[in-house]
């Protein structure tokens, strides 16, 4: 059985990933709106990532003998700014999901619970990858600077993304 304390924090995880989904599907829709399709696409493969994610931990709760209290979900923002800017706060966001598992890991280390541990090294792991796959966008992004058709290559080369 799972303690209330972690309980809690999980259910408090879920709708933290269901409000990254929301975000970035929000992402997804500006891209489209602008006609970067590409852009758009990874944001939705990312949007429905984080419903993955905030499933793991309702499932999860669920498996525990817990029970999986749902809580409210922000609206994302309805304005973007320029795709590094988007891309840039989808990094920061993923620093905050980072810092948000990392205290629950804690909270299972300091309870003793070394099921909920090994359960969140796959989302300690997946943080990591979270934070290198916007860092790249920035990265590359930021090369492109103000040459379109550069931003466009991009943009097509990300529609591949699985
Ligand atoms: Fe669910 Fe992007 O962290």
């Amino acid at each position: 059985m799972i303690s209330e304390t972690l309980q809690k924090a999980m259910n408090a995880q879920v709708t933290k990933e269901f409000y990254a989904s929301q975000l970035y599907l929000a992402m997804s829709a500006h891209f489209e709106a602008v006609n970067l399709r590409g852009f758009a696409h990874w944001m939705r493969v990312q949007s429905d990532e984080e419903r993955g994610h905030a499933l793991r931990f309702f499932d999860y709760v669920l498996e525990r003998g817990g029970s999986a209290e749902l809580g409210a979900v922000d609206a994302p923002p309805a304005e973007f700014g320029a795709p590094i800017e988007i891309f840039k706060e989808a990094l920061g966001h993923e620093q905050k999901v980072t810092a948000s598992i990392n205290a629950i890991y804690a909270l299972a280390l300091k309870e003793n619970d070394y099921a909920a541990q090994a359960f969140l090294q796959w989302f300690v792991s997946e943080q990591v990858e979270e934070e290198a796959n916007a860092t790249e966008m920035i990265d590359r992004l930021h090369m492109a600077g103000d040459n379109s058709a550069a931003l466009l290559m991009l943009d097509s080369e990300v529609k591949a993304r699985a």
